[in-house]
């Protein structure tokens, strides 16, 4: 690093021009600022926008949002991805409105004891909404801060984050801590980014070690990622003379907990070949004791997870007879917007349309 070079000055100075207009700068709420923060992790600026707004008419308050049902909080949040998130929200509004008194915490510590809240999420939510001085750290700081420094240890590594976050605190200001918290999100968003990043705008380009290297893609280093087990699943499109499909709800705690999906059967060590329809058609029976005619293999979906890639086989045949046991099962018209399904079964239900 240069150490005359004024890195926070110049980014607060870019921040001032080119900075970007986003729904959840226009207010100074704690609730506002919170819901954007999560609603930001992991997913990015344009997905957000339509769903932040949403959100915000359906619960305005955190004391809405406290006493929503979850399964309305995850219908807000279909879509969206992460779906963690939606329960981790509501229950943390639980949290505020029974036990803090309707008070949101105004230190680290307290918002990290929220779920769903980790230290760069915190440090954003002060930073922004209490205008206190905390580093924040987030995938494009990651990137931004390696190639400033050009760090050669892996940004996923232990070492490469203690470090990353030692130079996140000694470049934060004392001055404007929530506008420089965004502006190097901006930077790493627009400027820095992760392909073909534009230097010559960038404020920090005289202080930046991998651009007077020449080595501005060589950063971030990372470690190569572990093995991505791979599982399939199989779906029934189970479909009503009237159209409907036959849905049933994940169980709470797993997976996609919550949400509904056309009948599935859980995920199995990943298989090149599909299962046939006499097997699927057995299977249906014998986990869901219904009957169908015309069952046929209609394509596969595949879908990221964090942790695994997951292979779809869908199928679909028509009702005949017999009905599963027990609740969290219902018939659902594609186009009913009641039930919060993952954008993952969206897609096995639109497969053949
Ligand atoms: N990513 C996470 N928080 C953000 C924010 N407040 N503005 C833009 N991008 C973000």
């Amino acid at each position: 690093m240069n150490p005359d070079f004024p890195y926070a000055g110049k980014l607060l100075e870019f921040y001032a021009t080119s900075g970007r207009s986003l729904p959840w700068r226009d207010h100074r709420d704690p609730y506002r600022i919170w819901v954007a923060e999560i609603m930001l992790q992991q997913t990015q600026v344009t997905t957000v926008r339509g769903y932040y707004d949403r959100f915000l008419t359906k619960f305005p308050t955190v004391c809405e949002l406290a006493r929503a049902d979850v399964q309305e909080v995850r219908a807000q949040w279909q879509g969206l991805g992460y779906y963690r998130r939606a329960e981790h929200l509501h229950r943390a509004a639980r949290i505020i409105q029974n036990d803090l008194d309707q008070h949101f915490p105004d230190t680290l510590e307290g918002w990290m004891a929220l779920p769903g809240v980790g230290r760069s999420t915190a440090g954003a939510i002060l930073a922004i909404g209490w205008n206190q001085r905390h580093p924040i750290l987030d995938g494009n700081c990651k990137r931004v801060l390696a190639r400033l420094v050009a760090l050669d240890e892996p940004v996923n590594s232990s070492q490469g984050e203690g470090i990353l976050w030692s130079l996140a605190a000694l470049l934060t200001p004392e001055r404007c801590p929530g506008n420089y918290a965004q502006a190097i999100m901006d930077l790493g968003a627009t400027v820095c980014t992760p392909h073909a990043p534009h230097c010559p705008e960038c404020p920090w380009r005289m202080g930046c070690r991998a651009l007077a290297e020449g080595r501005v893609d060589q950063y971030p280093r990372k470690k190569p990622p572990r093995g991505c087990p791979k599982y399939s699943q199989v779906a029934f499109l189970v479909r009503a003379k009237d159209g409907r499909i036959l849905m049933h709800r994940r169980p709470e705690g797993g997976l996609l907990s919550g949400l509904w999906e056309p009948l599935s059967l859980e995920r199995q060590i990943f298989s090149l070949v599909p299962p046939g329809v006499a097997e699927v058609d057995e299977q249906l029976w014998q986990h869901w004791q219904i009957k169908c005619r015309e069952m046929n293999p209609v394509g596969t979906v595949q879908h990221r997870f964090t942790h695994f890639h997951l292979t779809v086989w869908v199928f679909a045949c028509h009702h005949e007879s017999g009905w599963p046991q027990g609740d969290g099962v219902c018939w659902w018209h594609p186009g009913q917007t009641d039930l919060p399904i993952s954008t993952l079964h969206s897609k096995v239900i639109m497969i053949k349309k």
